[in-house]
């Protein structure tokens, strides 16, 4: 009898999904014990849930807009995630805050990237180009990207995981934005896998 260990994934995504397919191609390549199994995005079209039907993956929308309450809204998306039986929820460009009743019923089991070395650079407002620009005014000559849990505050949760890559006399954000991006791509999959070895 062949037992199936596979833990069950779910990302969050709100654009391309650059690193949603970075980790989708990693769990194969690696042979890694885990399966994303949905992909749920706050828009109805984007670049992840494109590559999310092309993979034959169950798709989901849902936004706030749809529902008349926030309560209805958590509870719709606790739903979806227990229908599918998830065990992990990985966002990935997911740029909406993800209710505090899931945040609460997914302890330590919804991870998150951010593209600066936390905890600077964090927090509300954080995000996109904006990062990499307050890294520049900053001067600081190393940025990065960190692999975090996600908490009821944003960027607060515990750090798994961080990668440093330099800031270059000559960058502009959007340059810097796409070293990190990089970065990303395999420091996100090598955070999935601790993940996994933590969690048998
Ligand atoms: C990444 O920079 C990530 O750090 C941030 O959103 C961006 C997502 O890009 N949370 P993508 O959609 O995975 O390409």
């Amino acid at each position: 009898m062949v037992i199936d260990n596979k833990k069950r994934l779910a990302v969050f995504c709100s654009g391309t999904g650059s690193n949603f397919r970075a980790l989708f191609y990693a769990i194969i390549e690696r042979g890694l014990q885990a399966e994303i199994v949905l992909c749920l995005s706050n828009r109805s079209q984007c670049g992840a849930i494109e590559f999310a039907k092309e993979q034959k993956m169950e798709t989901i929308h849902l936004s706030e807009k749809q529902f008349d309450s926030s309560g209805n809204y958590a509870g719709a998306m606790l739903k979806a995630l227990q229908d599918h039986r998830i065990d992990f929820v990985l966002l990935c460009g997911y740029l909406r805050k993800v209710p505090d009743a899931v945040v609460a019923a997914y302890p330590e089991r919804i991870v998150n990237i951010h593209p600066a070395l936390l905890p600077q650079f964090g927090g509300e407002g954080m995000y996109g180009i904006n990062v990499h620009r307050a890294v520049i005014d900053s001067g600081e000559t190393v940025s990065g990207a960190t692999v975090h849990m996600v908490n009821e505050e944003y960027d607060k949760g515990r750090i798994v995981m961080r990668r440093k890559v330099p800031v270059l006399k000559s960058d502009t954000p959007e340059i810097l934005a796409a070293r990190v991006l990089e970065c990303e791509h395999t420091l996100y999959p090598d955070a999935l896998e601790k993940l996994l070895d933590e969690h048998p």
